[in-house]
């Protein structure tokens, strides 16, 4: 197996902070010095160019930083962030480090210079002829939309940043955008978003960090707001469309939860070689009684039967049987509803008709009560952009009790039973004991059903509904359970077509 020693070797295999923002903080630098400020702008989706105007995003155009300044902001980064998960790939085994390096290779999205540049010798200049020029032929480059809900979120902050910072070098800083609301937190979130917001800019990564003056008393209906809430951290995107003609290839919406890079990665990784319209990861809390975390929101995650997910230990989630099958062996599956935490979108349906949006049941039209997340499900069904899956190898916590229990270290056997190895055997490195227990190290080799696209089958009649109408008081759903019939249009063959390709060449 070969691999080559791009910046994605130094994200996924060694990352000591420093030399990741480094390495992302020199990418900056460099794009800023090789984007051509008069950059053509193609009103056309998917042309994928940043027009010149949005290189001046910020209200009072500031200088460049030199590299010196640069050098400071690194410094000040290294020292704030991350924290909780700052283990997630540093002890990564050699052999997941490779099949990661080689996995996500293609997502990388900065154009390598030519070779004799002072970047190359930065990387000991080993690219691979072919590989450079196959990127250098690229027709357009992908880009991410991430958009993220905060509220109280002083304690995920750094880590959020620090993943998002580190996601972006390898999918090149010019090629994300980040759009954050956040909706009248009583912490210090606000002040920590806006040192994070310097420090974001000083890289030439866009972001815009918003705050409601909206409480949610202004609504009747929780969802109502729970779903304004949303839409808010979709404003910028269709103000880029309107006023810059710029249109994204893929969302990624986060709540506030502890992310590794390469738990992004995999999701988008995944999202595109399937073509989904939604993608999830699995989320976790502590459950109190059993001790132990379990998966956490069923109040949206619908098997592609349409029954509802349990908060449950692992073998209990699914009732569906081929779908638990697939669970228990990290496999993605095919689901009818999800969001856990992270969910990677096409953003066609929100580009072009029908323009969805999340939204609250039309109650007056008898539609039952359900999350504006599971109605977002419904309404990409409907719109023909079905094909929705959840990505079990990708765990997520939302604190770090949890986060430490699903991502255990790896442990080195050979102090414990006699085994002679930190890993799996030589001659079978699947065998590893740590990697059959479900909680297991982070860095679980990939198998090759991992890699397979999944086969989409057309949704089921009637899901399991739970609505919350948030009439009482009630801190959950209030409305007594039904099977909900769903629209004739998502349970024909054409609701899981392909109707948007956003595959990538696979090297
Ligand atoms: C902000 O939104 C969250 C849900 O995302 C909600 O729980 C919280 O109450 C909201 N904050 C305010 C001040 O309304
Ligand atoms: C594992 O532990 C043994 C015994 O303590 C030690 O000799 C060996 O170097 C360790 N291996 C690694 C890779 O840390
Ligand atoms: C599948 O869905 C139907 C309702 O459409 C339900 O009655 C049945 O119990 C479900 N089966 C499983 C295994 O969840
Ligand atoms: C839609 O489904 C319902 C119930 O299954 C059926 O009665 C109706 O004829 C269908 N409509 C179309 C246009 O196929």
């Amino acid at each position: 197996m070969s691999f080559h020693t791009t910046s994605i070797a130094y994200q996924l295999r060694r990352i000591p902070t420093p030399i990741a923002l480094a390495v992302g903080i020199l990418f900056g630098f460099l794009f800023a010095r090789i984007v051509p400020l008069t950059t053509p702008s193609t009103p056309v989706w998917r042309s994928g160019h940043i027009p010149a105007k949005s290189h001046q995003q910020s209200r009072q155009p500031i200088q460049l930083p030199t590299l010196d300044q640069r050098q400071r902001v690194l410094d000040l980064l290294a020292t704030l962030s991350p924290h909780y998960t700052k283990e997630c790939t540093r002890h990564a085994q050699p052999l997941y480090a490779a099949q990661a390096l080689e996995r996500y290779a293609p997502l990388i999205g900065h154009n390598p210079p030519s070779r004799d540049s002072w970047l190359s010798g930065l990387f000991g200049s080993d690219l691979d002829a072919d590989k450079v020029h196959r990127r250098d032929v690229m027709p357009s480059e992908h880009k991410y939309y991430f958009a993220i809900n905060l509220y109280n979120s002083f304690d995920v902050i750094p880590d959020l940043f620090a993943t998002l910072f580190r996601t972006a070098a390898i999918l090149g800083y010019h090629n994300v955008f980040v759009s954050i609301y956040e909706n009248g937190s009583s912490d210090q979130t606000k002040a920590l978003l806006r040192i994070f917001d310097a420090l974001t800019r000083s890289v030439g990564m866009r972001v815009t960090i918003r705050t409601s003056t909206r409480t949610r008393g202004a609504f009747n209906h929780r969802i109502e707001y729970l779903a304004e809430v949303r839409n808010s951290a979709f404003v910028p995107l269709h103000e880029l469309r309107d006023s810059e003609g710029e249109y994204f290839d893929t969302i990624i919406f986060m709540n506030d939860i502890l992310p590794c890079v390469d738990d992004i990665l995999e999701l988008i990784w995944q999202s595109r070689i399937n073509n989904a319209g939604i993608t999830c990861a699995a989320d976790y809390m502590y459950h109190e009684e059993i001790s132990s975390p379990v998966f956490y929101d069923n109040w949206v995650a619908r098997d592609i039967n349409g029954t509802a997910l349990e908060n449950a230990p692992f073998e209990k989630i699914f009732h569906d049987e081929d779908s638990s099958d697939r669970f228990q062996r990290h496999l993605p599956i095919q689901v009818q509803s999800c969001w856990n935490g992270i969910a990677v979108l096409d953003p066609a349906p929100f580009y072009s008709p029908p323009h969805v949006r999340f939204r609250m049941a039309k109650i007056t039209e008898g539609e039952c009560s359900a999350s504006e997340c599971s109605l977002i499900c419904n309404d990409y069904w409907e719109a023909g952009y079905g094909r929705i899956m959840m990505v079990p190898r990708v765990k997520l916590a939302y604190d770090s009790k949890v986060f430490d229990i699903i991502h255990p270290e790896r442990r080195n056997l050979t102090a414990i039973r006699g085994y002679k190895r930190l890993g799996g055997l030589p001659d079978d490195p699947r065998t590893d004991p740590q990697d059959r227990s479900w909680f297991g190290p982070h860095d679980r080799l990939f198998s090759p059903e991992e890699a397979e696209p999944l086969q989409f089958n057309p949704g089921p009649e009637h899901v399991w509904c739970w609505g919350w109408d948030g009439a009482g008081d009630l801190e959950g759903p209030d409305v007594d359970p039904i099977w909900e019939q769903m629209p004739n249009k998502s349970t024909v063959a054409n609701s899981v077509l392909v109707k948007h390709d956003r595959g990538m060449a696979l090297f």
